[in-house]
């Protein structure tokens, strides 16, 4: 068994997510790597988290609230890092050239500048295992998905729709967050937000935007700002993108929807995606999250059948297949796959990887060429 020494930054609701996931690795059979937590950084940590830390991983030696000694420690050989997208331009880079290797968050940067910055750090340090972070495609109905699409099961795909939905937003009562502000979540809003993940599957199979009609809204103007007035909320709520995209094998086009919204009633974490083929169609959603949708189409009646999926991840756990599979199962997952690539120099196989650099530069691309679709009305070329 390989160890990987282990460094968080960003003690918030990711970085505490994913120190879990450590904890629970003996879950993993089959692997030949264990991430070890050494060290932790926050610069101003939520109350008691470094405890939560301290108490939960005896293996942590370093509590740091400045990064740049928790990057110059010799005994941390990988960072996670999750902390606000206006950050990401600035840690990013220098945890890649502290020769670490570094499973970041998305979106990788604030904005195209930002993502390119990060992506030329990348491209100077090619021994380093860098990945974002993007854990929906672990679900074992997406990994079956996946599976289609690379046995060529759908036929001709004719259309994919893809999103990542929320509602808590619609409450106008809710306090602003940094996820509202340009300065800190960036212009994209909750493209930047919850873009990748929407991106994460097309992308992967090569279905990338050739152009994009964007339609972003802004629907609620203002939040109470936790000290008794409102403050304006200046980032899109919700985001519909209408791409051309294309098969690579055969060329032929084919419209990919990418939804990210803020205010979608009713939906908490709503992960979703539809593959239209004319030999086979399939859906799935977090919603129902052990069912896979599945048309198979030889002539005759069109059925959807609806398929209790068992629990088969792409990388094996003591779980037995009888079970059900859930989000902090992607973490781990995830984490299964980032550590597995830093040990081994490689995924499994290609639908079990974590987002890469280029993935990312692909989403930048896409959100930025969104925003002037926006601006302009137009169809505009990604
Ligand atoms: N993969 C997912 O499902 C998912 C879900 C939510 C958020 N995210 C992403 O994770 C990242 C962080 O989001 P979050 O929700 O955990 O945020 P958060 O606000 O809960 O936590 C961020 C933490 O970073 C710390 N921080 C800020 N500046 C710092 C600095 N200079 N050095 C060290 N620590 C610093 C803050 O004190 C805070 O504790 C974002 O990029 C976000 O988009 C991913």
């Amino acid at each position: 068994m390989k160890t990987v020494r282990f460094g968080i930054i960003g003690l918030g609701l990711m970085g505490r997510e994913l120190a879990s996931a450590v904890a629970r690795w003996c879950h993993l059979a089959d692997i030949n790597v264990r991430p070890v937590i050494t060290a932790i950084c926050d610069k101003a940590p939520p109350p008691g988290r470094i405890d939560w830390f301290k108490e939960n991983f005896p293996t942590i030696k370093l509590v740091a609230a400045d990064y740049r000694e928790l990057i110059a420690s010799p005994e941390v050989d990988a960072v996670y890092c999750a902390v606000p997208h206006n950050l990401h331009a600035e840690l990013y880079p220098a945890i890649i050239q502290a020769g670490k290797h570094l499973l970041g968050e998305k979106p990788f940067g604030i904005d195209l500048a930002a993502n390119n910055a990060i992506l030329a750090a990348v491209k100077a340090n090619p021994r380093l295992v860098v990945r974002s972070s993007s854990e929906f495609p672990f679900f074992p109905a997406v990994q079956r998905m996946f599976r289609m699409v690379e046995e060529e099961s759908f036929g001709r795909i004719f259309e994919v729709n893809s999103g990542f939905l929320h509602s808590s937003d619609l409450d106008p009562n809710k306090p602003i967050n940094w996820k509202r502000l340009v300065k800190i979540n960036g212009e994209y809003g909750a493209m930047g937000d919850l873009g990748m993940h929407a991106c994460h599957f097309p992308f992967r199979m090569g279905w990338f935007p050739k152009n994009v009609r964007a339609i972003l809204s802004k629907i609620v103007a203002q939040r109470p700002d936790g000290k008794g007035g409102m403050a304006p909320c200046e980032t899109w709520d919700n985001a519909t993108l209408l791409c051309e995209s294309a098969d690579p094998k055969s060329g032929a086009p084919f419209p990919l929807t990418i939804k990210t919204q803020r205010i979608a009633p009713g939906q908490k974490d709503t992960w979703h995606i539809e593959i239209f083929g004319t030999k086979a169609s399939a859906r799935f959603s977090t919603k129902n999250p052990k069912c896979l949708e599945l048309l198979e189409y030889k002539g005759g009646e069109q059925a959807w059948q609806h398929l209790d999926m068992s629990y088969e991840s792409a990388f094996k756990t003591i779980t037995g297949d009888i079970f059900e599979f859930g989000f902090s199962d992607a973490i781990l997952q995830m984490m299964a796959s980032f550590f597995h690539e830093a040990a081994n120099g490689k995924p499994i196989k290609p639908c079990a990887g974590c987002v890469t650099p280029e993935e990312t530069a692909w989403s930048h691309r896409l959100f930025t060429a969104a925003l002037r679709s926006q601006k302009n009305a137009s169809t505009e070329a990604v």
